[in-house]
């Protein structure tokens, strides 16, 4: 069971540097054209000097801050990458450290682009069984450090940075008809595979770079297809209270075009801020939400579906009734 939530907090943070295709194709054999015309991307935010770490803590900071809960008040923290620098301590563990949060439950999990959804569902089902009332959601990737800069075809899909947001429980639940689903990546579509390390046991072992293999053309098919598939149950789950706009994973903004020519949907429904981030992996749905929000598309009153794809193969959504208030209205 989910506990009765509602997000009161959210947050982002994108490194400084922006490398637009422009800038790309003088290290890779591209061009703005090829680039934004297939996936409808035109620069990213690339980590320099940021970790994941960083990106992470900074996103969850503005999301606690937002949301004026105390650090003491945290019983739950999920944090979702696939990028992280290090392998423990946990990301919600260093969250845990930055925010100075004196006790909580914390830990990370690992599905792919999919992450920040499962992250949530996770957050709010812990919420209900350890009967904690506030937690932190982050996801955060640097994408960019596992890119195999001469594979153009994967590379030039790639940017870095986070989203968070804090939930608190409610009255009412406002998260609404989780979905969670995986099916078996028969053909490896998409995979990262560690470095190889040589060990007593095993020998000398040939080292190789860690960086994303991905089957673009599969990808794309996938994706489509469980992106109708999710939209179309949360569609039938929120019945008579029906879905007014949509932030799906953004992945490729041609995936989003297919599924509403598909769906007959219409595109403004659709919040889609590829263009500014390329694909950022799990971070990409509560960036979007914090760019949906902050720019006034959101507002309190709107019934929001979240829909993510990615590596494993995972897929998931989720209904959020948004409940902060347009941020201009805030101020
Ligand atoms: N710049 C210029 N030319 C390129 C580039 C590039 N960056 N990359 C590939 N090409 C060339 C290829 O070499 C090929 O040339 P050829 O015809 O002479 O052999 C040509 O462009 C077409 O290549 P394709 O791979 O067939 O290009 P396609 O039109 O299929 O588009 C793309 C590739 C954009 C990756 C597409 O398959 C796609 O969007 N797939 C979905 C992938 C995705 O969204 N992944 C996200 C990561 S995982 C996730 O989030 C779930």
């Amino acid at each position: 069971m989910l506990a009765p939530v509602s997000i009161v907090g959210i947050g982002k943070c994108v490194p400084e540097r922006v490398v637009t295709n422009d800038e790309l194709a003088r290290y890779v054999e591209t061009s703005d054209e090829w680039i934004s015309k297939r996936t409808g991307i035109r620069a990213r935010h690339v980590a320099v000097e940021e970790t994941a770490i960083d990106l992470a803590i900074s996103a969850a900071k503005s999301a606690l801050a937002m949301s004026c809960e105390s650090p003491e008040s945290v019983g739950v923290i999920v944090a979702c990458t696939i990028t992280a620098e290090e392998l423990t301590p946990s990301l919600a563990g260093r969250v845990q450290r930055a925010l100075n949060i004196p006790s909580c439950a914390a830990m990370d999990v690992s599905a792919g682009c999919t992450g920040f959804v499962y992250a949530l569902v996770s957050a709010a089902s812990l919420m209900d069984t350890l009967n904690r009332d506030v937690a932190i959601v982050v996801a955060s990737e640097v994408m960019t450090k596992y890119c195999d800069w001469t594979d153009r075809s994967t590379c030039v899909l790639f940017g870095d940075g986070a989203g968070a947001v804090v939930l608190k429980r409610s009255e009412i639940a406002h998260l609404l008809h989780p979905i969670l689903s995986a099916t078996p990546d028969v053909d490896d579509v998409i995979v990262v595979k560690k470095e190889a390390r040589s060990t007593p046991f095993t020998g000398e072992v040939e080292s190789k770079r860690e960086s994303i293999q991905m089957k673009g053309a599969d990808v794309f098919t996938y994706a489509v297809g469980v992106l109708e598939n999710t939209l179309g149950e949360l569609s039938v789950r929120c019945g008579e209270k029906p879905i007014d706009k949509i932030v799906p994973h953004q992945a490729n903004e041609k995936i989003i075009d297919f599924v509403i020519r598909t769906m007959k949907l219409r595109r403004e429904q659709f919040f889609v801020n590829i263009a500014n981030y390329a694909n950022t992996s799990s971070a990409s749905i509560p960036i979007a939400l914090c760019d949906a929000w902050e720019s006034g598309w959101l507002n309190a009153g709107d019934r929001v579906a979240i829909a993510g794809f990615g590596s494993g193969l995972t897929s998931g959504g989720a209904v959020i009734d948004w409940t902060i208030s347009n941020k201009k209205e805030n101020n």
